[in-house]
């Protein structure tokens, strides 16, 4: 089975957010289990830069515009996943962000940029690489969405079927909104601007193709999967997702032990394991120190590693702040994006240095200490359609406490006396986004935290739990041999 995932966004080379978690560690999961899985990304500095062995496949210079635009191949380093790369230099040859400048506006031409990756997908499918066919194309999140229409289109006009589709929303809250008039660039059929394709509003939206045109439909956990089918999480596509229901699937990120794993992970000062948690304890030490925290290893430290967007809920550990210090807590945070939320935690911080250390930025060995030293992390999102901060809390005994919504909901047990009793918990949940729910799981997690034996248990049921890529790339496997062309 030959598959290509489509993606702007590829760990270790470039990474906003978990997408890059994610489509960095599919192709390997299920290469193990047979599938030929190739790569397909924008030419963003870091990943032209950073693939190795590129070879041209072909010069498709003045094909989709006028733009120099050149296919390479080549490989994710250290690993074996072939990787197509988009050289168009006009379009992705830009410091920084791939999707906004510097002052952190989206780039006026998103929509060409966006449009030429769905364009070389399609192309591919049709059998551009004469070495190398997918049978199914697998687009993630807006980004790729338009790989999903410009396949339909061609379809439309060779009247024979290309390649299975799968798309994968990652994030409803990120559509790819463009006005209208930049439907006539994209060089899709008129017809397909319509209620009945990717027209939203009288808008175009990158989302609403891959939703509308692709075979299936996949989201990052099962109860993610149920709430965008409603008003509330749908961001105005839920009528669209529940007239699909039969077609969309919720398939539960995982953790890459290659990656995230307290037994070797080398960006630790100590490793551990459930049996000996002594590494963790060290790990805390070595925290508190670099981070000018009060060196006390009965002080419950609670971490964050967070983009700083209005979806993550951190305003409720602002608000919550006070309660969390007064009862002997401690925060250390890791994270960067509003500006105004940076600042109201570094000045959280500079009022209290002892027990509140704010880093702004994006630091990957950072994250890794963070979340081994500390004994809890907290991810009060609002809405999340999987989180991978908690899967990793949850591996290095770090326990989550966690709004119980989207993929929260689907990866955290919380602490209550039956849950203790059954041996279940993992952390603590709080139902509806409100401060008093907030707090009250926090005194949960305080109260866990006098109990050492109750403590020793919930970390090693939480360092039990398997959120294993073997397992989703089973899944998706079983999705593309449904919808798959003939080899
Ligand atoms: P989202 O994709 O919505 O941002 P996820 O929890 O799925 O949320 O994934 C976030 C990923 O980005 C995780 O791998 C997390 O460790 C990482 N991350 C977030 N903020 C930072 C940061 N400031 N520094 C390093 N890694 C970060
Ligand atoms: C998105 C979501 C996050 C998810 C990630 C990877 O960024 O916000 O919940 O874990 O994609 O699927």
């Amino acid at each position: 089975m030959r598959v290509l995932q489509v993606c702007a966004e590829l760990y270790p080379l470039l990474k906003t957010g978990g997408l890059a978690d994610v489509t960095g560690a599919l192709p390997p999961a299920l290469a193990l289990l047979g599938c030929d899985t190739r790569v397909l990304v924008p030419g963003f500095p870091a990943l032209r830069d950073g693939i190795v062995e590129q070879q041209l496949v072909t010069d498709l210079s003045g094909r989709f515009g006028p733009e120099t635009v050149r296919l390479y191949c080549g490989l994710l380093p250290g690993s074996a996943v072939m990787v197509y790369v988009i050289d168009a230099p006009q379009f992705y040859d830009r410091p920084g962000n791939p999707y906004y400048d510097s002052e952190g506006r989206d780039y006026p031409d998103n929509d060409r940029r966006f449009a030429l990756l769905g364009r070389v997908a399609a192309w591919l499918a049709e059998g551009g690489d004469s070495w190398w066919q997918p049978q199914v194309v697998h687009a993630h999140d807006w980004h790729a969405g338009l790989a999903m229409a410009y396949l339909k289109a061609r379809e439309h006009q060779t009247g024979r079927r290309l390649a299975g589709t799968v798309y994968t929303v990652h994030n409803l809250a990120y559509q790819g909104i463009f006005s209208d008039w930049s439907f006539g660039a994209l060089g899709l059929p008129d017809y397909f601007f319509n209620l009945y394709g990717l027209e939203y509003h009288g808008q175009v939206s990158f989302m609403k193709a891959g939703l509308y045109y692709a075979d299936k439909l996949t989201t990052v956990s099962p109860t993610y999967a149920r709430e965008i089918q409603r008003p509330e999480q749908g961001c105005g596509m839920d009528g669209l997702l529940a007239s699909r229901a039969h077609d969309l699937h919720g398939i539960m990120n995982g953790v890459d032990p290659a990656v995230w794993n307290p037994v070797s992970d080398r960006l630790l000062p100590a490793n551990y394991d459930a049996a000996d948690l002594s590494g963790k304890a060290a790990c805390k030490r070595e925290l508190q120190a670099a981070l000018g925290l009060a060196q006390r290893a009965d002080a419950p430290l609670f971490c964050v590693v967070s983009r700083l967007a209005e979806q993550k809920g951190l305003n409720l550990v602002l608000a919550g702040l006070p309660a969390l210090v007064a009862r002997g807590g401690q925060l250390a945070l890791l994270g960067s994006g509003d500006p105004g939320m940076e600042a109201a935690f570094l000045d959280a911080a500079r009022a209290n240095p002892a027990a509140v250390a704010v880093k702004i930025g994006y630091d990957e060995a950072l994250s890794h200490r963070l979340i081994a030293g500390a004994d809890a992390i907290l991810v009060p999102s609002r809405f999340e359609p999987c989180g991978l901060t908690q899967l990793y809390g949850l591996a290095y005994g770090t326990l989550p406490l966690v709004h119980r919504v989207g993929g929260l909901a689907d990866s955290v047990v919380d602490c209550s006396l039956e849950n203790l009793a059954e041996d279940r918990a993992t952390g603590c949940t709080f139902d509806g986004f409100t401060l008093e729910a907030y707090e009250a799981a926090l005194r949960r997690a305080f109260a866990l935290f006098a109990r050492p034996d109750d403590l020793a248990q919930v970390q090693r049921c939480a360092m039990r739990q398997q959120f294993s890529w073997d397992v989703a790339a089973r899944q998706y496997l079983a999705l593309y041999e449904q919808v798959a062309v003939p080899a």
